[in-house]
């Protein structure tokens, strides 16, 4: 295969100045590299240029859409965390309180941001997998702006005060279900794409992105059916609740992590038979998990206990994915340094593993005394969608836009101030209220503390979560001017910048130096040795003078 790197092109990795260094980790001319690691066809460059070219007015129509609701529902929870420790603030108008702000953010951020930018990304990375165009992409442009009109219409039904009082499914029932049936719309699109495929090799993330998107209209279709009622309704809240999370975007994060990290890295993926098992477990047990939040609640005994036990044998598949892209992308961990895209996503596979074996801990009842009913549940929920979930978002958004606008992101330095900005803050975000949230669970189960007292202790770690919400937003904001500045400065991509890959290359190209027998280093130590003392005996007489 021919290199693409131009003779300007420095050839030392170190000395290459990092504002030069590939945005988007452009591995266009590492295709085959790349095509072992994803089952991809050897001569797929052009293919993969024609398919994005394709895809691209509705992959960034679902990406722009999804990071205007990120940056509302950014807002809306800086505005919820301050009103934890200001409750009066904004208090007189009732649209503004907290009862309203709170499901508004969270219904924004899963059904705008999160879902819309991954159905986009899914469907963008099916089209690379399965070397096929994107079907009905007008349909689907239609399905996005009904959907944008559902939230807006739900969102304004939740300020005037008619939510539904179930938790993520606070939107009015006549909102959710379009919802629903633009997701229907992308999983028979995905489903066609399966159909029309011209690789037979079916790739995990593949298997990923079509279990997201058969599993979330059977969630949201059962959900809405009006048989539920009572102490049933509160398991159906929490089934729906709990696997939105973790058969929507836990695998359409994993379908992500699997394509990247090959892609970014040019190594295969370390074993697939692993990321089947990985698959298949994570199908089998996840749907069981939601009830452990009903720990101590008025439902029957061996129903929670079967969910803790499944949420206890979600060890495995989160293990065997784990150890999969830890394989995977060991010995390229310097890629990370210089590949935005490598490093949201390695931050958000690690963040998997640490939410979900966290997860595994919390059902058990021992602990789950402790943390229920604390602030600790708010912090895994925000270890779940943002420090996983949304953080391989981020990383998957870096790397397709360029490829789907064919431009180059502006600055690497917002890039990067961008990935500091979302990881400090939901760091913070996370220690202060998993800590305060142990404390708070000790000290209300004491009950020698009055229930004041615990409240006005948790002021500090609620101040630390609204600093970091500070943060949280401000990277927001420069994640958009980076979309911004992408989509305005239609400036044409330049040559392909140097990438990680192409320095590997180089490195394997550059003849190896001829072993040195060990005889001789032992030599060439005596005689350097020499040498030294030659000179500093020479300097001391120098000095003498
Ligand atoms: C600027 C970043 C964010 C801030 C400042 C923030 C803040 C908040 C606040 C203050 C709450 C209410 C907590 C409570 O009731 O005690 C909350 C809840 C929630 N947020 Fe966020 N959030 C952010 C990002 C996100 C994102 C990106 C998502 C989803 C993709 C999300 C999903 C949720 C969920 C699911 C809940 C309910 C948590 C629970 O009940 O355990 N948030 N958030």
């Amino acid at each position: 295969m021919m290199m693409n790197l131009s003779a300007s092109r420095p050839t030392n990795f170190s000395k290459i100045p990092k504002n030069k260094l590939d945005l988007s980790m452009n591995t266009s001319n590492l295709a085959q590299v790349n095509a072992a690691a994803v089952g991809n066809g050897a001569d797929s460059l052009e293919q993969d240029a024609r398919l994005d070219q394709k895809s691209s007015f509705i992959v960034i129509a679902f990406i722009l859409s999804g990071a205007a609701w990120l940056l509302l529902g950014s807002i809306l929870g800086t505005i919820a965390s301050f009103k934890m420790h200001m409750p009066d603030w904004l208090g007189e108008h009732a649209w503004l309180t907290f009862g309203r702000i709170r499901p508004l953010h969270l219904n924004w951020m899963a059904y705008g941001w999160a879902s819309q930018v991954g159905v986009g990304v899914s469907l963008w990375i099916l089209s690379r997998v399965l070397k096929t165009t994107i079907p009905v992409r007008p349909w689907l442009f239609v399905g996005l702006l009904v959907w944008n009109l559902c939230l807006l219409i739900g969102g304004i039904e939740i300020l005037m005060g008619h939510s539904r009082g179930l938790e993520w499914l606070e939107l009015p029932i006549y909102t959710i279900v379009p919802i629903v049936f633009v997701i229907v719309l992308a999983g028979e699109a995905a489903i066609s794409m399966l159909y029309t495929r011209k690789q037979p090799h079916l790739y995990i993330s593949a298997w990923y992105i079509i279990a997201a998107l058969v599993s979330f209209p059977l969630l949201g279709i059962v959900s809405s059916l009006p048989i539920f009622e009572g102490t049933v309704q509160a398991g159906m809240n929490w089934w729906y609740a709990h696997n939105a999370l973790g058969l929507w975007f836990t695998p359409m994060g994993l379908a992500i992590a699997y394509f990247l990290i090959p892609k970014v890295t040019g190594r295969p993926i370390y074993s697939y038979p692993l990321s089947v098992l990985g698959f298949w477990s994570l199908l089998l047990f996840y749907n069981w998990n939601g009830f452990h939040h009903l720990i101590g609640g008025p439902v029957p005994t061996w129903f929670v206990t079967i969910s803790i036990a499944a949420s206890v044998m979600m060890i495995i598949p989160v293990v065997t994915v784990a150890v999969n892209h830890h394989m995977t992308i060991i010995g390229s961990f310097e890629a990370v340094k210089y590949s935005p895209t490598l490093r949201f996503v390695v931050f958000a596979a690690m963040s998997y593993t640490f939410v979900s074996i966290q997860g595994s801990f919390q059902a058990i009842r021992t602990f789950n005394e402790i943390i229920h009913f604390t602030h600790y549940v708010v912090a895994h929920a925000h270890a779940g969608v943002y420090s996983f979930f949304t953080m391989m978002l981020f990383g998957a958004v870096y790397y397709i836009m360029p490829r789907v606008t064919n431009w180059e992101w502006h600055s690497p330095k917002l890039i990067k101030l961008h990935f500091w900005l979302s990881a400090s803050g939901i760091i913070i975000y996370l220690v202060g209220l998993q800590w305060g949230g142990i404390i708070q669970g000790l000290e209300m189960n004491n009950p020698d503390i009055p229930f004041m007292t615990v409240v006005n202790n948790t002021k500090k770690w609620l101040l630390s979560r609204s600093f970091a919400a500070i943060l949280l937003t401000a990277g927001h904001f420069v994640f958009a001017y980076n979309l911004f500045r992408l989509m305005h400065v239609r400036k044409v991509r330049p040559a392909p910048p140097v990438t990680w890959l192409d320095i590997q290359r180089q490195r394997a190209l550059q003849p190896k130096p001829e072993p040195v027998p060990f005889s001789k280093k032992v030599a060439n130590a005596f005689s350097g040795l020499n040498q030294s003392l030659k000179r500093w005996a020479n300097d001391v007489k120098v000095d003498e003078h």
